[in-house]
């Protein structure tokens, strides 16, 4: 038998799950940290508590690698994020970045438009881990568990409206902060998009935590997309605004070079970009290549979302 689960812009608002569960759900939480602080369960402020009870988050055994998990010490020492230089070494650099406090702006075709602390945001959902491989569009890649919740979690609590088409996702924008946003010719702040079908399959991933800890500021913290059968690029970091909309959003690349960098971006080895091949990937931390696969090797799971549409560049 077919099951179809409804995403939650289809849910009519009646059936939506009701704000004060949320909140309940919430006040439920932060009284038990309290609770657990109190009894000298958890040292330091609750803040602090609620990281400690977080990580590490159990492992969801459906998503399987292929490969080892990269090293954590290469995988945090190896990072594109332009925000703080346009090379890979910019862990030290990124360190600047202010992490508290965090705001995640939620807005445009919603049934209201919300601005939630990050910690706030970590009460609504539960937390997991996944294994999942991340396919660099420059023939690079690295497998990564990853902590955080589904995208569709995140549906649910923006309760979008039926004309919503697309989920457009923004990273902050503060040159004193980021020195990579001083070079003016680059179109900050870095934006990514996907389709809705796309944001509820349930591959599409919020990222608050790897190799079971928050996340280093480097690899996107506190808030970044997991999107594992697309090019890295779209797997945007330290989001701060997430917005409903009619139109398709242009991304950081695609705006920079559309002939090069698409909306789309799913990994296909028989696809190569304009100045290389696409077929194989190196895998981080050794010399070793292994060939690509088509979706990154995650076709059962996305491929049926662009069935219809190959009038479309799919792969770049
Ligand atoms: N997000 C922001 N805000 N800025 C960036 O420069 N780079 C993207 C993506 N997300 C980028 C970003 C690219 S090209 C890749 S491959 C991945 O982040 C790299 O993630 P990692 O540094 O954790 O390996």
């Amino acid at each position: 038998m077919l099951i179809r689960r409804k995403y939650g812009w289809e849910i009519p608002e009646a059936l939506a799950t009701d704000e004060d569960v949320f909140l309940n759900r919430r006040r439920f939480m932060t009284a038990g940290l309290g609770l657990a602080a109190g009894l000298g369960l958890v040292a330091g402020a609750p803040r602090l508590a609620r990281a400690a009870l977080t990580y590490p988050a159990p492992r969801n055994p459906r998503y399987v690698l292929d490969r080892p998990i990269t090293d954590e010490a290469v995988n945090t020492s190896y990072n594109n994020f332009y925000e703080f230089g346009s090379h890979k070494r910019i862990a030290s650099a990124a360190q600047k970045l202010k992490l508290s406090p965090w705001n995640i702006r939620i807005d445009g075709l919603v049934e209201k438009e919300m601005t939630l602390g990050f910690e706030d945001l970590l009460a609504r959902v539960s937390l997991e881990e996944r294994l999942y491989r991340h396919r660099c569009v420059e023939a690079w890649a690295m497998a990564v568990p990853w902590t955080g919740f589904p995208l569709s979690a995140l549906l649910d609590i923006a309760r979008p409206l039926s004309g919503a088409r697309f989920v457009r996702f923004e990273t902050f924008k503060d040159p004193s902060m980021a020195s990579g946003q001083k070079q003016f010719w680059y179109p900050w702040p870095y934006v990514e998009g996907v389709t809705m079908a796309e944001a509820a399959n349930e591959l599409a991933f919020m990222v608050t935590g790897a190799y079971g800890k928050p996340l280093p500021k480097q690899m996107g913290a506190p808030l970044r997309l997991a999107l594992p059968w697309k090019y890295g690029f779209k797997s945007i970091k330290s989001i701060t605004r997430i917005s409903f909309t009619d139109k398709r959003p242009v991304g950081f690349w695609e705006k920079i070079q559309a002939s090069e960098y698409g909306f789309w971006a799913n990994v296909n080895p028989e696809v190569p970009h304009p100045r290389w091949s696409q077929a194989t990937e190196r895998l981080l931390g050794s010399d070793k290549r292994v060939k690509t696969k088509i979706y990154n090797g995650y076709g059962e799971f996305v491929a049926s979302l662009y069935q219809g549409m190959e009038g479309e560049i799919l792969f770049r």
